[in-house]
């Protein structure tokens, strides 16, 4: 549809989305970081909004406009938006629409220099916290979780795999094996305990508009 009214099943309701990716310091002038254009997180998270629901976003880096009436808090590290997703309970949902990097530097204190042998610096890397799996198993852990997974093959086997692995109770399985990095379009399957939904292939505004009314559904059949 053209316009979203308010939806009355939103009402009120605190919804936590993660979006963007999470940069990780190597020194003071170089990070990791995974591929993330935020454009999926922020449509769901305005789409959210437009309906009534009171949502904070906490945000990678991205250049991105925050979408009307939604609360942003920026962050760079994983650690950071963990601890921020934390900050942000109690929540009646999460959508961990992040692309959060999996390792972290120690980072050097003084900028690394390229050395006069040629030999490159090894960088030592630590697993980072998974900010969806902890928070399926907090014991303020929203009614509805929802996570994604970036599959380039295997797509819905591995995203069926990743919600049990992760306890959420619905994984959205991206298909980025295409040009979906950065781009307008996207190409989901929805994964429940009930099964799976292939959903046809639309902008990432139409993916997030069809994601907020099932949130919608799933919230106002919580009483
Ligand atoms: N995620 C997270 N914290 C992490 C890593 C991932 O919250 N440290 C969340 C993402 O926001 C996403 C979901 O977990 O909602 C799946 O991310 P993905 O990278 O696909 O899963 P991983 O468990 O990291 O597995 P993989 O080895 O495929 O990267
Ligand atoms: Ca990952």
């Amino acid at each position: 549809p053209a316009w979203i009214g308010r939806d009355a099943r939103l009402a009120g309701r605190h919804i936590i989305v993660t979006a963007g990716p999470t940069h990780e310091p190597i020194d003071p002038v170089r990070y990791i970081a995974n591929r993330s254009s935020g454009k999926q997180g922020y449509a769901i998270a305005g789409a959210l909004a437009a309906r009534g629901a009171r949502v904070t976003l906490v945000s990678g880096p991205v250049t991105l406009p925050t979408p009307p009436g939604v609360d942003r808090v920026d962050v760079e590290t994983a650690r950071q938006m963990a601890s921020e997703v934390g900050r942000a309970l109690p929540a009646d949902a999460a959508v961990m629409v992040a692309a959060v990097a999996d390792w972290r530097v120690e980072p050097a204190a003084g900028k690394i220099k390229k050395r006069p042998d040629g030999k490159p610096p090894t960088l030592g890397l630590s697993e980072n916290p998974d900010i969806l799996a902890e928070l399926s198993r907090d014991p303020r852990r929203p009614a509805l979780v929802v996570g994604f997974a970036a599959e380039t093959e295997n797509v819905v086997d591995n995203a069926v795999a990743k919600r049990t692995r992760k306890g959420s109770d619905w994984i959205v399985a991206n298909d980025v094996s295409g040009d979906v990095m950065g781009g307008a379009e996207n190409r989901v399957h929805l994964v429940t305990a009930d099964g799976v939904e292939d959903w046809p292939q639309g902008s990432k505004l139409a993916v997030a508009e069809r994601l907020a009314e099932r949130i919608a559904d799933a919230l106002g059949a919580i009483q």
